[in-house]
């Protein structure tokens, strides 16, 4: 087996800031509540012009260019995503005829919540392993202002729009990257209705019940990669989390003592974009140079599924 590094990251986010007043407008709250809650201070929503696979396209396009990789050595493509904008085609298909990536390839969306953009890191190193071409494309977008129910308060300040994008290379001298992935099928606790049922198609979320079950998945995932890959924590240059609430990521980093240098929060700018949180911090980490080439990054996912997952793996 051939293993996967990152060669380059990118990201887009809508041009419109939601605040937290902004929010506090529309419905029953504050921005003391929000941010005390949450971490989060504001979020970008799409606007005219805007859609997932504009968003998607202009990650991608930034990652190819951070990667130094041209569209037509791509060997395949995928977008993790619950809010594209057509169920049929993909994102991945219109991410691919904006691009020109090849036609011998598959391009497909993975819908995994929150884990997927892990799920499909994962998923795109087994491909590359049967492709000739040595590239791959992972993009994580969301649109869930798209899905957001304005009735109810304890889910509606909670989620942004993004898409961020990753060009991993994959070579026979890199061993196989060391991934934990879960599921646990349930469909109360986080549920998005689709086409198959009556319920309009818009984020539900017990959401003290998902804190609960979050708050045990992320630990998990931490000590199985790091058993999994026999590191530990000094051996991990950065720790990148899901941007789902801010106390969700504090009590993890206490939890291993691990030093405030190697975690990074963007939720106070972002919120919750689902998919997309992971890849839009590993392009910010990239851009600030906090991250580069041999930096060992540990990813960690979990959301509605419910999945979780997490991930070692390396800057090229
Ligand atoms: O990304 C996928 C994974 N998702 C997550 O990991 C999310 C995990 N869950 C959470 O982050 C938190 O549960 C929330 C931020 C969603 C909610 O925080 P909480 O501390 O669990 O609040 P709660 O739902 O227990 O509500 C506490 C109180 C309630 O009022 P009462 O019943 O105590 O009077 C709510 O009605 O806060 C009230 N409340 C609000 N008040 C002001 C709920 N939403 C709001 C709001 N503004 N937006």
């Amino acid at each position: 087996m051939k293993g996967i590094k990152i060669r380059g990251t990118g990201r887009s986010v809508p041009v419109k800031t939601v605040t937290n007043q902004d929010m506090a407008a529309i419905v029953d709250t504050s921005d003391e509540w929000i941010s005390s809650r949450t971490g989060i201070q504001r979020r970008r929503h799409c606007g005219e012009g805007e859609n997932l696979t504009s968003l998607s396209v202009q990650a991608a396009r930034q990652a190819l260019e951070s990667a130094g990789v041209r569209p037509e050595e791509i060997g395949a493509c995928i977008v993790a995503t619950l809010s594209a904008d057509t169920l049929v085609p993909s994102a991945a298909c219109l991410v691919q005829r904006e691009l020109g990536l090849p036609e011998d390839i598959p391009c497909f969306d993975l819908a995994a919540a929150c884990t997927g953009f892990l799920f499909a890191l994962h998923t795109m190193e087994c491909l590359l392993n049967a492709s000739p071409r040595k590239y791959g494309l992972v993009i994580g977008a969301e649109y869930l202002s798209r899905l957001i129910n304005w009735e109810d308060r304890g889910t509606c300040i909670l989620f942004g729009d993004g898409a961020g994008a990753a060009v991993v290379e994959c070579r026979e001298d890199w061993g196989t990257v060391p991934a934990v992935m879960g599921c646990h099928g349930d469909d109360k606790l986080l549920r998005v209705p689709g086409p198959g049922t009556s319920e309009p198609c818009l984020i539900s979320m017990e959401g003290t019940q998902v804190f609960k079950f979050a708050v045990e998945a992320v630990p998990w995932c931490i000590r199985q990669v790091l058993e999994t890959s026999g590191k530990t924590v000094e051996d991990v240059d950065f720790f990148v989390f899901h941007q789902a609430n801010a106390r969700i990521i504090d009590l993890a980093v206490r939890k291993y003592r691990i030093p405030q240098e190697k975690y990074y929060k963007n939720i106070q700018d972002y919120g919750n974009t689902s998919a997309a949180s992971i890849p839009l911090v590993l392009s910010e980490l990239q851009e600030q140079k906090k991250v580069g080439s041999g930096s060992r990054v540990l990813l960690v996912g979990f959301g509605g599924g419910l999945t979780w997952g997490g991930t070692l793996i390396e800057f090229a």
